[in-house]
């Protein structure tokens, strides 16, 4: 099931980079665990992502009929925005309001303010809407590997004949990183949910299309810190 689809890297970064203590700005390998930690992660710098849109949203969007769009863990909107200029009508949500604010910024700069709505949203605590969605995207987002209710609201949210489209960095790697960095109270990663524990909590409703490995493609960042995208992209047959 390994596909590749080589892209022009356009996006930049991950679940990394700022401690459970919401006023450090600096270190790596640590996940954010928080609205205040998220928000410290983005404080550190001005801009934190490239403002462009994943690999795998390219990939796997780029061939769907438009829609409504949900941009779950949008971060400072580069996927929306993406997907904003290509006819879907976007809601982006996050929990963090330093990402929204940006991300609502980026929109009003770009002309898509129109097209595209940013709402603050805790995916662990409040599920999106059912059914109101043709396409639900989560990129990178850590959601508790224990709390399937949370996968369940976002399944719920894709209209029938809708896609989820799930993608994380490869867990093993990034866990490795971490070891490596020394970060020993580190959350592991492999205790968020990944394409697996998702497509296994879909079912028969659910058509997989695709479930694979593939490397992102800008060499600089890949080589860094987060070489592999794994891919689920599934169909909601009723
Ligand atoms: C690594 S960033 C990825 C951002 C964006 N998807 C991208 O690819 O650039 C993860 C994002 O998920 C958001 N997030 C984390 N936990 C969340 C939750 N429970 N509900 C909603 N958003 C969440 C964070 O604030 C952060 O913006």
């Amino acid at each position: 099931m390994h596909q590749h689809h080589p892209r022009p890297h356009v996006h930049d970064d991950s679940v990394e980079s700022v401690g459970k203590n919401p006023h450090s700005h600096s270190s790596h390998g640590v996940i954010p665990a928080s609205a205040e930690t998220w928000d410290a992660m983005y404080s550190g710098r001005e801009q934190y992502f490239s403002g462009g849109a994943n690999d795998a949203l390219i990939a796997e969007a780029a061939g769907l009929p438009t829609g409504r769009a949900l941009d779950v863990g949008c971060g400072e909107g580069g996927d929306a925005l993406w997907l904003a200029a290509r006819g879907w009508q976007v809601t982006g949500v996050d929990v963090s309001s330093v990402a929204l604010a940006r991300a609502a910024e980026a929109a009003e700069a770009v002309g898509l303010a129109e097209q595209v709505a940013f709402e603050q949203l805790d995916l662990t605590t409040a599920p999106p809407p059912q059914k109101s969605f043709d396409l639900v995207s989560v990129h990178y987002v850590p959601l508790p590997i224990g709390d399937a209710e949370g996968i369940r609201g976002l399944a719920q949210a894709v209209t029938v004949g809708g896609t989820l489209l799930f993608v994380t960095h490869d867990p093993e790697a990034v866990a490795r990183r971490i070891r490596a960095e020394g970060h020993t109270h580190a959350p592991d990663p492999r205790d968020f949910h990944g394409t697996d524990s998702v497509a296994a909590l879909l079912g028969a409703a659910w058509e997989i299309e695709a479930h694979d490995s593939r490397p992102r493609s800008r060499p600089e960042h890949a080589e860094r810190d987060h070489p592999d995208d794994v891919v689920l992209r599934a169909r909601r047959l009723r």
